[in-house]
């Protein structure tokens, strides 16, 4: 065990302020998930106790499954985790909201059965950090639910993401950098990738390559 989960879900260390960022996204990802049909893919074979990663204004809540008992949702941002805290009351599922960071996880080793992480791993600070940790909350056989948006397969694609990732692009966007290679940092941690799809979004939230899919922590 990692330390104490409730005084490291109250501490203020847990806390990212994006302040802009948090109002405009909240608004805008509200419609745009309630059509994305992907997403809803994420929901669809969950059960147990459930790790939502970043989980923003809570946008995915009213998705989760009856099969699934309780979900821990960790969001660092206080905004959108204000907004979160709502979205929890109507849920149909118990879900708890949480302060704390990616490679810092308000929970104990082994004690969730799947995580579900959608548009996260692109703005956590070291993707490796941070997906050793969720190794360390999940059961070994737990899975993580992925929807995640990636670096392009084309040269173009790539040096456009190169360039707005190393300029405007990480501080107007809440940290987000668009050129990670996430199905390598998955496997790179030590998960199987059962099946993966990738995606190329129109009508989503970015013009850009996405990848969905689910992986599993060897027992
Ligand atoms: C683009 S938003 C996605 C929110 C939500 N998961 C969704 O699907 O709409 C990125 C989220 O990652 C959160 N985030 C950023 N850095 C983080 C970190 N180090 N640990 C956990 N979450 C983080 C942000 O606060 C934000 O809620």
């Amino acid at each position: 065990m990692a330390g104490d989960p409730e005084r490291r879900a109250l501490s203020t260390e847990s806390d990212i302020h994006h302040p802009l960022f948090a109002r405009w996204y909240a608004r805008v990802i509200a419609r745009a998930a309630e059509r994305d049909q992907n997403r809803a893919r994420l929901f669809r074979d969950l059960h147990g106790t459930v790790l939502e990663l970043g989980c923003g204004p809570g946008v995915n809540f009213s998705r989760y499954p009856q099969s699934v008992s309780e979900v821990v949702a960790v969001e660092p941002e206080p905004t959108l985790r204000e907004r979160a805290e709502r979205a929890a009351t109507s849920a149909p599922v118990p879900i708890q909201v949480r302060a704390g960071l990616a490679d810092h996880l308000p929970l104990d080793d082994a004690s969730v059965d799947e995580a579900v992480s959608s548009l996260v791993l692109c703005s956590v600070p070291d993707q490796d950090s941070a997906l050793a940790e969720l190794r360390r909350v999940l059961r070994p056989g737990g899975r993580l639910h992925f929807y995640e948006h990636v670096v392009a397969h084309n040269r173009v694609g790539r040096a456009f993401q190169a360039a707005a990732d190393a300029t405007f692009w990480p501080r107007t966007f809440g940290d987000c950098h668009l050129a990670r290679d996430t199905l390598g940092a998955i496997e790179r941690a030590g998960f199987r990738i059962e099946h993966y799809t990738r995606l190329r979004l129109v009508d989503a939230e970015f013009p850009h390559p996405h990848i969905l899919g689910r992986a599993v922590l060897p027992v």
